[in-house]
């Protein structure tokens, strides 16, 4: 089967989902084809809300052999992602008493949850961990591998053996960017119980809901993305596995995220859970009203930036896309833009350029493309990295073009 029609939230089980946002029918985000004609399969694209615990959710989950089948992402691709994996690494190993192994300290052991290229673990080992992945996709697996990081080449789950390589279960276990991703949260929790030292933690790090809809971020919707997250119904479906939220941190990675630490055992809880909980209630985010008039404001995003690029390329202006994100797609498809709007998207990741957009069908070129094609605009379709595209092609003397939190041009 292609895709199911979700019936109940994933969270709570409750009935009373209502439709906010609906962007149509749209490719896969990260489908990128080999050729310019190739054909991208669409699918129905909305978000629904639970009126019972406030969970943000896509209508339909497609099949995630479908989705990952050739998972182009490459984290360790961005300086700011790879500062921030250091940070986590080191905040974890604050919360850790020394661990007494035969009588010996020995080292702590972290394992991360869908570990991408390894680009978290690698920081969790020059803090002194032992470490080790999990991750679905096959070729990031093996990436990881041949830095050194034992990896599963596995989705995570309750019923499968990860074969633990290290003589006690992790004092750490982390999940970064893949909890939306998981439909069977329960399962996925079950598992972190199952396999967590009795003294350890949790962390998880999602792109936090109040963000998304305060700052338009409309484009982070894609089918990947099934969960948009308060801290709300986490704290809720984590609770049902038996971890308990101790701290909440916010951070502004991936256009604002909450970082979730958990445990097995109790700690005390610290102010900022009671804090975050109660904030997300006080301003409106458990109270679907909120989340109506987000969706008129995609609307207006939609019209003003095609505006501003039919205008710009009446006049024979060239422009072109710099991030060739997940995101990027859902904003091109979206607002209708085409191979002959944008003439190309630039990308420094290898495995990206020489691809084509899906949907769209723009070309995805290597950063050595500028120097001989100079843009006029540049159409920020990673906006989350936007200092560090700004610091590449500041030497253009090239205008940018922002479509979050609202278009502008700079
Ligand atoms: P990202 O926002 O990480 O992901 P998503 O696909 O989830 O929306 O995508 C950013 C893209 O931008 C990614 O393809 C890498 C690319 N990129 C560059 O090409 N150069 C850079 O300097 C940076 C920071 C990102
Ligand atoms: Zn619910």
């Amino acid at each position: 089967m292609e895709y199911r029609v979700l019936k109940n939230c994933r969270v709570c089980g409750s009935e009373r989902l209502r439709e906010y946002l609906n962007l149509g029918r749209q490719p896969l985000a990260n489908s990128l084809s080999n050729s310019p004609s190739g054909k991208s399969k669409k699918y129905p694209l909305s978000v629904l809300f639970c009126q019972d615990c406030s969970l943000s959710q896509l209508s339909i989950i497609v099949n995630p052999e479908i989705l990952y089948k050739n998972y182009p992402y490459n984290s360790s691709v961005s300086n700011t992602f790879r500062n921030h994996c250091l940070e986590l690494a080191h905040s974890a190993k604050m919360l850790l008493a020394p661990r007494i192994y035969r009588g010996r300290e020995s080292k702590h052991f972290a394992l991360d949850i869908a570990s991408n290229d390894g680009c978290l673990l690698e920081r969790f080992r020059d803090c002194g961990f032992d470490v080790m992945g999990v991750e679905p996709s096959k070729n990031l697996a093996e990436k990881s591998r041949l830095k050194g990081i034992p990896t599963a080449n596995s989705f995570w789950s309750s019923n499968r053996d990860y074969a633990l390589c290290d003589p006690h279960k992790p004092d750490v276990i982390t999940a970064t960017n893949v909890f939306a991703h998981v439909h069977d949260l329960e399962d996925f929790c079950r598992a972190v119980h199952k396999n967590l030292s009795k003294d350890g933690i949790f962390i998880i790090e999602v792109p936090y809901l109040t963000n998304m809809i305060r700052n338009n971020q409309f484009d982070t919707i894609y089918h990947e993305h099934l969960s948009y997250f308060l801290l709300r119904p986490l704290k809720m479906v984590l609770r049902f596995c038996g971890l308990d939220v101790f701290r909440v941190e916010h951070r502004d990675i991936h256009g604002g995220s909450i970082r979730v630490y958990s445990s097995r055992e109790k700690r005390k809880v610290e102010s900022s859970v009671w804090m975050t909980m109660n904030k997300e209630e006080r301003d409106g985010f458990w109270d679907f009203k909120t989340y109506r008039s987000y969706s008129s404001r995609v609307r207006k995003i939609k019209s003003d930036l095609g505006r501003i690029i039919s205008r710009e390329k009446k006049l024979g202006k060239k422009i072109f896309g710099y991030g060739a994100s997940a995101k990027g797609n859902t904003l091109i498809n979206y607002c209708g833009i085409t191979n002959t709007d944008i003439s190309g998207i630039i990308d420094d990741t290898p495995d990206k350029v020489g691809k084509f957009t899906p949907g769209a069908s723009i070309p995805i070129l290597s950063h050595n493309h500028l120097d001989t094609n100079h843009p006029d605009y540049i159409l920020m379709t990673a906006w989350n990295f936007s200092s560090e595209i700004k610091e590449k092609t500041g030497h253009l003397g090239c205008r940018y073009i922002y479509a979050i939190p609202e278009v502008r041009v700079d």
